[in-house]
């Protein structure tokens, strides 16, 4: 619900012009400068869009300042404790908690499309063995618009909500499948009587050879990994979903485009560097020459998993995994895991260090991620490939609101021009 509470007064040349501002249910108000062009003649200039809300939306809010994040108003921190995945899954997607019977509907509706069509696992065989599994993420993603035929009219309500429940349900199967082709064991098909993360857990490291039943506390920690990245706002990857979704291009499709920004290490990518960066470290002695680097203008190294664009404070995630990472490695017996130990001290170092404190760069949800994913015995390429998995509820949620925003139009931005000016072609013996 946005309200009209007072205007903002723009002078350009001399000439005034107002713009209505607008005020949500909590966070800061907007500037609807939409008619700024044809009042004007100019446009706004926000590379990295720092300063524009390119949406209304109800379903996450973060404070940056204060470290907060909700999750259709619920905390992370009470979510992440009290619900499992598919029960956040629910909410994003519906905007309330499920009660029992919906829960139960719910999990049965997804777990109806657990399975891929037998003909998608031939798209597997025309990668490389050693492919990146996000590469075979973004094919496999895409292809599927080429399978659902039958769901792909996004003005039809039916069809969105079965392309969403088939692409939350297929993700652990397709990513799973990744991970076995690029180890070379069989495929492992869903087991539909465990749960959604103890499912992925069977697909990933069962084989036909043995029996395999998944730890339960590595399944809740790994419950827990999904719900902490299963949204967060208008992120670059959500924003990628949201403009393909404009052009009404299909769920999958836009899945597909979501999948590859968020392969970029400064988004998704960075739990699969930050823990490259921990290796490459190695020792605490050298800790204190990768600070130097990170804070150097002339080196572009970053310290991997610190820095935010939103949080100023720190990640309120980054404190629940690393609260997993120690149940996860306590449980496994690894509490004196050296790469944890490094981390710990590499961020109470960081974290006392005057660059970051004044540029506010706190430990973010990747920077502990990482290392209770390589506990959990998922290799380090795949770990942009679960929080794909995780953030394909917060992609669909969000595109999802979008088709249903009346204020909906095709996303088109435009640009400071600053090129040639108008010229004539010269014959090539001329040039
Ligand atoms: C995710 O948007 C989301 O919500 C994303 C995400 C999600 O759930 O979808 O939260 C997931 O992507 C988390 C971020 C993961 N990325 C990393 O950990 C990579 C390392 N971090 C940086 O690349 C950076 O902090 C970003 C990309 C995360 C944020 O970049 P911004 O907001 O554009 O800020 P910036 O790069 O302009 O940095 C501000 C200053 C700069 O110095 P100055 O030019 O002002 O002198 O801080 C410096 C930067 O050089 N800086 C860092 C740093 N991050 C920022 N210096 C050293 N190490 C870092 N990690």
């Amino acid at each position: 619900m946005t309200t009209q509470q007072r205007t903002a007064t723009l002078t350009i040349d001399g000439k005034s012009v107002d713009f209505p501002v607008y005020s949500g249910s909590i966070g800061p108000d907007v500037i609807d400068i939409r008619s700024l062009y044809g009042k004007t003649g100019t446009f706004t200039y926000d590379p990295g869009f720092q300063s524009t809300a390119a949406c209304k939306s109800s379903i996450t809010y973060i404070d940056g300042d204060k470290g907060e994040l909700l999750y259709r108003g619920y905390p992370i921190e009470q979510l992440a404790v009290h619900c499992d995945f598919l029960e956040v899954c629910y909410l994003l997607k519906n905007g309330e908690l499920p009660n029992q019977a919906q829960y139960d509907d719910w999990t049965n509706r997804v777990k109806r499309h657990t399975m891929v069509h037998e003909q998608l696992v031939r798209f597997y065989q025309g990668f490389r063995r050693d492919a990146h599994p996000m590469a075979i993420l973004v094919g496999v993603v895409g292809a599927l618009s080429a399978f659902y035929h039958d769901s792909l009219d996004i003005n039809n309500p039916e069809h969105r909500l079965v392309a969403a429940i088939r692409l939350i349900a297929k993700m652990p199967t397709i990513v799973a499948m990744a991970y076995k082709y690029n180890i070379g064991q069989p495929f492992m098909y869903p087991r539909n009587d465990l749960s959604y993360s103890a499912n992925f857990m069977h697909m990933m490291f069962a084989t036909p050879a043995e029996k395999y039943e998944p730890n339960p506390v590595l399944v809740r920690a790994l419950d827990r990994i999904l719900i902490l990245h299963a949204d967060h706002e208008q992120n670059a990857s959500t924003s990628t979903v949201r403009l393909s979704g404009s052009s009404g291009a299909n769920p999958f499709a836009c899945i597909a485009a979501g999948i590859a920004c968020l392969w970029g290490p400064a988004h998704g990518g960075a739990n699969e560097a930050c823990l490259k960066m921990l290796e490459e470290i190695g020792d605490v002695s050298r800790v204190g020459q990768y600070i130097k680097r990170a804070k150097d203008k002339n080196d572009s190294f970053k310290l991997m998993g610190f820095g935010h664009r939103v949080y100023k404070n720190y990640d309120p995630r980054a404190k629940l995994m690393r609260e997993t990472c120690h149940e996860v490695l306590n449980e496994l017996g690894l509490h004196d895991d050296p790469l944890f130990k490094l981390a710990i001290e590499l961020e109470k170092i960081a974290l006392e260090d005057d660059y970051f404190v004044e540029k506010k760069l706190y430990p973010n949800v990747d920077f502990y991620s990482g290392i209770v994913q390589r506990a959990l015995g998922i290799p380090t390429q795949l770990f942009t490939g679960i929080f794909a998995l995780a953030r394909t509820i917060g992609w669909i949620a969000q595109w999802h609101e979008m088709i249903g925003d009346p204020e909906n139009k095709i996303g088109r931005p435009r640009q400071l021009y600053v090129g040639a000016q108008q010229r004539d072609v010269q014959p090539m013996a001329n040039r």
